[in-house]
């Protein structure tokens, strides 16, 4: 049991630092086993400042020595502790000499400096530049930077930094040097240094302004197949930012570098952009049209932190969401906008509403739950959350909805116009956006200072005689850690009225008249808004295009969910009113599990769902979304007390009798939406083959064997991957009697020097619901995998934990013991990682008496265990705290 207690940092205890950094000149000497580096930097006191000491962060590094102003410094005039360094009373101008060492070959954290397949990478958000050098390592330290690469030239050729290369060189002795410069002023944690072997796809880009840019996308030598589209995505995302925002490049130079040891999705250092390989290679072969649109998505996120990020940073690490939720709004308009349907763009806000309820409310109603804007944190890597990412990204959006676009766009400008080249915080954009729009956001400041998930409760009422219609919406939000008795929130609320023709009403309320939808601002903890002239009793559509990350609760009866499911001009409402029709029944199914009741399904459901299934009118990808039924967590969200056979028996009962009776439509379906020709990934194409894969799912739930064959078929024919893998995952699914065995085989073989595609190969069979504790554990045993990849690592365990809910809870605990030991194991190695798989335990409170009994066993355990990382003991004993 570790004795010592981790320090929660608190938001109100911010100061400002003591000296502010005027240039940082930073020379290395890479060695694996022992890198020296040497870092000068000019601090100037600051005069916002409470004392005059200079507080310097520094871990896992060995000081060599250090100077100030020429002088070296005696042990006993500074005071080194295991987190820094600290001098006393320093004049108020200071140049300091530092040296450190370190290996780099050591660092499995992938924090700071590290070595991945033999070559260097850095990792500096949130704090891993301490682990290179002594420094204010804080992101209201913004300095410029100027580097030194020194490397053994045959096994480092390439040597990049943030910036403009200056300067490079032969040093004689075989090594060689490169010198680089980032004219703009940064915080600590956008540094970054690769020296490595690699090549690269590089174009030169002409700007709307007619500047030229060099374009680079670095790899491996053997992926240089695979920079295609994170090129052509970069490119896209440079063009989008000028138009929809007139945000130019700043630099003349934009590297993106792949990594396949990497623990995030990538990172938007200054000018070098760092990557995980899953956001950069793809070609047909090897990537399915999930990881196209991801690699789009990534380019652009971190593209876009050049400006909403870099450009303007945060002030302490307590504001990331400035930076995040609005990079991530931003990130999803521009896939949106590439798309450029409405429908496309309603299918990707489909996909964002449900990674919110997959991930985000659950984790704002579990222990981890914390505001947009947290108050407190022990371990600032366990906060880089979909909190702070999607439900972010949301409160942005909002913004947009209240303000307007065009109103938006002018908050944008106004918000660079105030604080480029600053570090500022959540409330700076609030800010930006009420003043550039005369609006008052006060009240919309609780969407940054509450958290929990707010229920919007409506009651409709249509009065015939009067022509009028009122809908109440009533606002409460449940208490979560820390927090009780929440105020009430500023929530667009999106309505809509269909006539019995399916058609949008004229709406005319107390504030505006409206063709198809009205935004009602919901502001008390009750309110009631007014239509008149409704001539017809209205099917209520609210909260269109989910205008608010909220739960809408809401008595609708079957037949109005049917009236909207077929008819509501929004389509992100016409899905929700599927997903309503879906989850009834899954609520009741489950319950009549439980109490051992016969199951059945109504003949309306299967009718609807066929509608659906074969209205040609309607997009594949809208189709495929809206036949994918809630998934088993969204379900157990809905619960009081969860029981995840029940509810995996009701989904699969269901899953099985829609399977019987669309048999023929199904397959006809699967033949009618073939993609031939040449494989693209744009939207029309992925969304054909999405249906045809999930009606080629369906028709593998209890196959024969034509079914069999089809699938079989489908694998060894296919010429892409998403074709490839889906029918490797519909034969997994299938249970069939080695059904899937030569298929593993084969793929396994065809791509075993293809590190992501084995991650997939991995991550099928652990999401299987045939796989249980002991397959996971046999499949740990294969040469291939290895704890020390976190690609690896997620693909096999964190797929089985999060992933496949009806073995990981086994009913006899194997499923949490193995958690337990996985996470202990992994934070030796990488607590990143491990507190993150640490998650999947949150909402164990919620389950069933017997299952929750041998959660918390394991939850103990963790927490009982030896040397455990800050960041695995914040998530357990938030976990574990009453
Ligand atoms: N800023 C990165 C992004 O959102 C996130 C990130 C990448 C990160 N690597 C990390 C955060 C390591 C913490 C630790 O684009
Ligand atoms: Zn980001």
């Amino acid at each position: 049991m570790r004795t010592d207690s981790p320090q929660t940092i608190y938001r109100k205890n911010y100061t400002p630092p003591s000296f502010l950094v005027e240039s940082v000149e930073l020379g290395f000497d890479l060695d694996p086993a022992r890198t020296i580096v040497a870092n000068r930097i000019k601090l100037v006191r600051n005069r916002d400042g409470k004392h005059s000491d200079i507080e310097l962060h520094g871990e896992h590094i060995e000081l060599v020595g250090v100077r100030m102003n020429g002088k070296r410094l005696k042990p006993g005039q500074y005071t080194l502790s295991e987190h820094g360094l600290t001098i006393r009373k320093a004049p108020a101008k200071v140049t300091l000499d530092i040296e450190t060492v370190l290996a780099p070959q050591e660092n499995t954290s992938l924090s700071g400096l590290y070595v991945s397949n033999g070559n260097f990478f850095t990792q500096c958000e949130a704090e891993g530049f301490r682990r290179i050098t002594f420094f204010p390592d804080r992101p209201d330290v913004m300095a410029k930077y100027t580097v030194m690469l020194r490397a053994d030239k045959e096994k480092f050729p390439v040597l990049l930094s943030n910036g403009n290369l200056i300067e490079q060189g032969e040093l004689g002795d075989g090594r060689h040097y490169a010198k680089w410069e980032d004219p703009f002023k940064k915080p600590s944690y956008l540094f970054a240094l690769v020296a490595a072997r690699l090549v690269c796809q590089e174009e030169r880009y002409t700007l709307q302004s007619g500047r030229e840019v060099l374009l680079q996308v670095w790899v491996e030598e053997g992926n240089l197949d695979k920079t295609d589209y994170a090129m052509q995505s970069l490119k896209n995302s440079i063009r989008w930012d000028e138009q929809r925002f007139g945000l130019e490049l700043d630099l003349d130079r934009f590297m993106i570098v792949a990594v396949g040891d990497f623990n995030m999705g990538a990172m938007e250092n200054k000018g070098l952009n760092i990557f995980n390989t899953k956001y950069v290679l793809a070609n047909p072969r090897v990537a399915t049209d999930v990881d196209y649109a991801g690699i789009e998505a990534v380019v652009g996120h971190e593209y876009f932190h050049n400006w909403t990020g870099n450009r303007v940073t945060c002030r302490d690490w307590f504001q990331l969401s400035l930076k995040e939720g609005l990079t991530v709004f931003r990130d999803q308009e521009f896939s949106a906008d590439m798309i450029g349907t409405d429908t496309g763009r309603a299918v990707t806000r489909i996909d964002q509403v449900r990674t919110l309820r997959q991930a985000q409310f659950p984790e704002d109603a579990g222990p981890m739950a914390h505001p947009v804007r947290p108050d407190s944190f022990v371990e600032i890597n366990n906060f880089y959350t979909v909190t702070i990412y999607e439900k972010g990204a949301e409160v942005v959006r909002m913004m947009q909805t209240l303000v307007g676009r065009d109103g938006f766009r002018k908050g944008m400008d106004l918000y660079f116009a105030r604080h480029d080249g600053q570090a500022v915080q959540c409330d700076d954009f609030r800010a930006a956006m009420a003043d550039a729009n005369g609006r008052d956001l006060k009240q919309f400041e609780r969407w940054y200072s509450q958290a929990g998930t707010p229920v919007v409760k409506a009651v409709t009422q249509y009065d015939a005689a009067a022509q009028t219609y009122h809908i109440t919406l009533a606002q409460s939000c449940p208490d979560t850690p820390g927090q009780t008795a929440k105020l009430p929130f500023h929530i667009p609320v999106a309505v809509g009225l269909l006539g019995a023709d399916g058609k949008d009403l004229p709406l005319y309320t107390d504030g505006a008249a409206g063709q198809g939808t009205v935004v009602l601002e919901l502001t008390e903890a009750t309110q009631t808004f007014h239509f008149s002239g409704v001539a017809q009793r209205p099917t209520p559509s609210l909260l269109r295009d989910f205008s608010a990350p909220v739960v809408l609760d809401y008595d609708y009866s079957d037949a109005e969910l049917l009236h909207l499911f077929s008819h509501d001009s929004d389509p992100v409402n016409r899905w929700e009113a599927g997903q309503r029709l879906a989850m009834a029944r899954l609520l009741k199914l489950t319950a009549d599990v439980g109490a051992g009741a016969p199951l059945a399904l109504d003949a309306t459901f299967i009718a609807a769902q066929r509608a659906l299934l074969t209205d040609a009118t309607l997009d594949a990808a809208f189709r495929e979304l809206a036949l994918i039924l809630p998934s088993e967590t969204i379900i157990a969200e809905r619960m009081e007390v969860v029981d995840p056979q029940a509810i995996h028996t009701a989904r699969q009962f269901m899953r099985r009798s829609i399977a019987a009776a669309l048999k023929p439509e199904l397959l006809a379906q699967y033949q009618a939406n073939q993609t031939p020709g040449a494989y693209s990934p744009d939207a029309q194409s992925a969304g054909k083959r999405a249906l045809k894969n999930l009606a080629l799912a369906y028709l593998l739930i209890a196959p024969q064997a034509a079914e069999l064959e089809l699938a079989q078929r489908q694998f060894d024919a296919a010429d892409n991957m998403t074709d490839r893998a889906a029918a490797l995952a519909a034969l997994i699914h299938s249970g069939a009697p080695d059904g899937a065995a030569s298929a593993l085989k084969s793929y396994f073989a065809d791509f075993e020097h293809e590190a992501l595609v084995i991650d997939k190969w991995f991550a099928m069979q652990a999401g299987a619901p045939g796989t249980d504790v002991a397959a996971v554990r046999k499949l740990m045993t294969h040469p291939a995998f290895t704890l020390k990849n976190p690609n690896r690592a997620r693909s096999l365990i964190f797929n089985f934990c999060g992933g496949n809910p009806s073995q990981f809870h086994a009913a006899d605990g194997s499923g949490y013991a193995f958690w337990a030991e996985q996470v202990i194991a992994l934070d030796a190695l990488n607590p990143q990682v491990a507190a993150r798989l640490a998650r999947s335990m949150d909402r164990w409170r919620r389950y069933v008496p017997a299952l929750q009994a041998h959660m918390k066993a394991a939850l103990e355990r963790v927490a009982g265990s030896a040397s455990l990382s800050n960041d695995v003991l914040e998530v357990v004993s938030k976990a574990l705290a009453n």
